[in-house]
Order: structure tokens, then sequence, then C-alpha cells
């Protein structure tokens, strides 16, 4: 499961993206990407239904009622993102904020799951773009889902000048 958390349809974000999937494509893994600034995602309200129901699922009905079953059956999950105001976009920490719903009653409802991270800036320091700080985060998120990083790339798109157009 690949998750972009880039607005852009073809922002430097989906380049990569692009890439990693033409390579898992030959390497004949299936695998499918969700998009999620084109999903209908509400913030966490931190009501508790998940945990006090056990649910692994969210009593809000929205997109991410169909992706939970995803995650929990995907072997290996991919969060990409562009870096917005020093840290992850807002697309992927709305989604981010509703993995709360995976506490189960027994801890998190993980048991190692391998992540993939793809992150992309465009300050020409990686050390003053904020990615650092993206890197951390979902580190520490990773880690408490019971999971672990088996990959990150992070990468700056080389000229302003020839952005693609925002869709
Ligand atoms: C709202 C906003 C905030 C941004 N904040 C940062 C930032 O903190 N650090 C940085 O290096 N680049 C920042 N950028 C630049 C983007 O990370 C960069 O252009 C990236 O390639 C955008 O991804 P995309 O091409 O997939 O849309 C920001 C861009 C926008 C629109």
């Amino acid at each position: 499961m690949i998750f972009n958390g880039s607005p852009r349809k073809k922002g430097n974000t989906v380049t990569l993206v692009a890439e990693f999937t033409r390579a898992l494509r030959e390497a004949g893994t299936e695998f499918e990407v969700i998009n999620l600034n084109q999903l209908n995602i509400n913030p966490c309200q931190f009501c508790n239904w998940c945990v006090n129901n056990n649910a692994l699922s969210c009593v809000q009905k929205d997109d991410m009622n169909d992706i939970y079953p995803k995650l929990l059956d995907a072997e290996r999950i991919v969060l990409a993102t562009p870096i917005f105001w020093f840290n992850v976009s807002a697309q992927l920490k709305l989604f981010i904020d509703r993995l709360y719903a995976l506490h189960g009653d027994k801890g998190y409802a993980f048991t190692k799951k391998k992540f993939a991270n793809i992150l992309v800036y465009g300050d020409t320091n990686p050390d003053s773009s904020g990615v650092n700080n993206a890197i951390g985060s979902l580190n520490d998120m990773i880690k408490y889902m019971n999971s672990e990083i088996i990959g990150t790339v992070h990468a700056r798109y080389e000229t302003w000048s020839n952005l693609p157009e925002a869709v």
C-alpha cells in the first residue's frame, strides 16, 4: 500500500512514487496507490469509540473506513509526502492521526509491518528543509505501531522554474 500525501498530480512526490511503482511492477509485486488528497478524511475527534469498542475502525463514516482493512492486510506500507512547513503534508497528517483507530484491546493492531518513506522538499539544504523533522515524526510513529522502517528516500526538486503545474 502506497499513500501519497501530495496534492499535486504531477508533482515531485508523484514522480518518485511512479519510479517506485515502476520497480514494483517490474518485480511483479502487487500494489495499490492511494492519493490521500482525493479522499474525504476527517480529523480524529479523540472520542475513543475505536478503543472502547476494540473496533479497529472509526465511528466517523468517511474514506478511512475502506482503508483500515487494507492497512491490516498490507505487508508493506509506503508513506510519500512533500515537506510542507517543515514536516509532513496536512493530507498525510490527517491520515496518520486516524491510525489511532487501530488500537485494539491488546495494544496496537500491527505486528511488525514494514514501512518505507518517500519525502521531497524545495530547500537546497536538507538540514533547513524540515525533512529531518518529518523523518523523526515518521520514525517515532512507526516504532509506536510495533513496526519498522526498511527504507527512506528524500530528494529535492532541482529546477524551481520547471515545476509541473498544480492541478
Ligand atoms: C505550503 C507549502 C509549504 C512548503 N514548505 C516547505 C518547507 O518547509 N521546506 C521545504 O524545503 N520545502 C517546502 N515546500 C516546497 C515543497 O516541499 C516542494 O516544492 C515539493 O517538491 C512539493 O511536492 P510536490 O511536487 O509533490 O507537490 C513547501 C511548499 C508548499 C506549497
